[in-house]
């Protein structure tokens, strides 16, 4: 029988037979999502200074790697490729989205199109997406180091196991 889910990082709901092993909106781990009914609305803390402009930069950051991704996307020629970028320029922006909602930020409705940020080449472009998925891990680690705050904590457990999971497939892929 079909069942409600709902993730505790973007909030989004998926129907299932059984719990997703990944948000298929954020791409949060198992361990983040739970039976809709169990569901409480995360609050939004009063963020420390120091958190809030980590948010903020994490909010670039995230917008940014959603727009390459969706150019590559655009671009690519090649299925697998163009499979692999739309699903992850979604869950950047997801991302982007989720983190806004701590500093009062959306990033409206579509991720735009914007040419000269990738190149057709297939390798370029998953050397590209290693480098940032990288570089967002390891600001990340930091962040959680330097959040106080409960679910600006949680926030960045979750977007780590995501970015990591990037990481490992385009790697496997390079
Ligand atoms: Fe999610
Ligand atoms: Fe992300």
């Amino acid at each position: 029988m079909v069942m409600l889910f709902r993730c505790t990082i973007c909030g989004e709901v998926s129907l299932a037979e059984r719990a997703p092993t990944h948000c298929p909106f954020c791409g949060a781990h198992a361990r983040w999502i739970v039976d809709a009914h169990a569901y409480v609305e995360p609050v939004v803390p009063e963020l420390t200074e120091i958190s809030r402009k980590n948010l903020e930069f994490t909010y670039d950051l995230e917008i940014n790697a959603a727009k390459i991704y969706h150019c590559i996307r655009k671009k690519s020629g090649d299925g697998l490729i163009l499979a692999m970028f739309k699903a992850i320029s979604k869950v950047e922006f997801e991302h982007a989205e989720l983190v806004g909602k701590l500093i009062g930020k959306a990033p409206g409705c579509e991720i735009p199109f914007v040419e000269r940020l990738c190149t057709e080449e297939r390798d370029k472009s998953l050397r590209t997406t290693e480098h940032l998925e990288s570089d967002a891990i390891r600001h990340y680690k930091r962040f959680l180091e330097e959040a106080t705050e409960a679910r600006v904590r949680e926030v960045f457990q979750a977007l780590i196991e995501v970015e990591s999971d990037h990481l490992e497939l385009v790697r496997k892929n390079l």
